[in-house]
């Protein structure tokens, strides 16, 4: 991929640039708790962006996507926005930056990917992770860690339509190889876990099918947490988030809620105590246990958020008939992957069986990646 990149780079612009890269991002359990100020366990993962990177000192950017194969120029300014979609996120990262008071200038790009689109494994995250650390080292501008990850969401919440939390940036900066991560996204603290789980895989079974509406559908799952919270805080002030709530307190309020609002609050009080649970069975090796918390996931994910479909549901029924010690939808749902925690001795068996009776249900094969945990954001030598 980078002899590829640096072809076309010398072919559009001449010369050469700095190459940088980051990652797409699985998670282990604790999915839509991030905007309700809950826990989240992501990984960085072995499939990102690379993009080759060079200032050229007027105020256009030049950026070429290999995997679009489409150049596009834009300005650093608010009415520059890019028609291109994927061109959004770069340009969406620029802004962020300069709205944050730091300068930068034009610059030019060819980039290319290979996490799988619509797999609910964050591409856009890498691409928002790639560009907003490398024009943090190109222009010596000294932003936090931290501060990358939020010009990435920020990104997503203003110039893509997606009312994202900061799981995803926050695993595409911070990813360490063989570590996965607990994010508090209160408080923002976090915590490294090295993850080697003896005798078991991590494996995603990837659906390939992929919602239309989803990020619309996401949005709107956000504003009944939202809601859910509000009602909750009348009666006990301190519930920032749904976060800081319990199930009683919920309770206290179902009469004042729609009947859709309180399922949503229910999956995500439930979902925020599930990633606690399985941090403590991890301090165990108890992969059983998390396991069984990855189940609880998915029924929640399925029956409580409504952002399950029949291909995921299908494919977790499979996981479970092979014995497969967890499984659930990852990421936001509306399509994409299953996360599946499988015995090394299963693993043949189980993806021969996910494949064979996938294609015969719905007709095509859904893809098997397996999970390397790997670094998130760097400059590439
Ligand atoms: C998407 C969002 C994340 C998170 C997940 C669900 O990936 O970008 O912020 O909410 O969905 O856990």
């Amino acid at each position: 991929m980078k002899a590829k990149i640096a072809e076309k780079f010398k072919t559009l612009f001449g010369g050469e640039g700095d190459f940088f890269a980051s990652a797409g991002r699985i998670n282990l359990i604790g999915e839509h708790t991030d905007y309700n100020g809950g826990f989240v366990f992501p990984g960085a993962v072995d499939k990102g962006i690379i993009a080759e990177i060079k200032p050229n000192g007027t105020e256009k950017v030049c950026a070429f996507s290999l995997d679009m194969d489409e150049y596009v120029e834009f300005g650093l300014k608010e009415e520059d926005i890019p028609a291109q979609s994927w061109a959004r996120y770069i340009f969406g990262v620029c802004r962020e930056i300069e709205k944050r008071g730091w300068k930068i200038t034009g610059f030019n790009t060819v980039f290319a990917g290979d996490v799988p689109l619509g797999a609910g494994m964050s591409s856009s995250a890498a691409l928002e992770s790639t560009f907003a650390f490398a024009l943090n080292y190109l222009f010596d501008l000294n932003i936090e860690k931290f501060e990358l990850a939020l010009i990435g969401q920020a990104t997503e919440h203003n110039y893509c339509g997606v009312k994202c939390g900061i799981m995803d940036q926050f695993a595409s900066v911070f990813g360490k190889a063989g570590n996965l991560m607990r994010l508090d996204c209160k408080t923002l603290e976090y915590k490294y876990y090295p993850f080697h789980p003896d005798g078991y895989r991590l494996v995603l079974v990837d659906s390939v099918v992929k919602h239309e509406l989803a990020s619309s559908a996401y949005n709107k799952r956000r504003e009944s947490c939202e809601r859910a919270a509000a009602a909750i805080r009348k009666n006990h002030p301190e519930v920032e988030f749904l976060r800081d709530a319990s199930m009683e307190w919920l309770m206290e309020v179902r009469a004042d809620i729609t009947e859709e609002d309180y399922m949503r609050a229910e999956y995500v009080i439930d979902e925020v105590q599930r990633v606690l649970d399985v941090c403590d069975a991890l301090e165990r090796d108890d992969y059983e246990t998390v396991g069984e918390k990855m189940y609880e996931t998915h029924y929640g994910m399925s029956k409580l958020y409504e952002v399950s479909c029949d291909e995921l549901d299908f494919l977790n029924d499979i996981a479970r008939e092979c014995g497969v010690t967890g499984s659930r939808v990852m990421g936001g749902g509306f399509g994409g992957c299953t996360i599946n925690l499988v015995k090394n001795e299963l693993y043949d068996k189980f993806i021969e069986k996910a494949i064979s009776s996938f294609k015969e249900k719905f007709g095509h094969e859904p893809k098997v990646y397996d999970v390397v945990i790997s670094d998130g954001a760097r400059k590439l030598q």
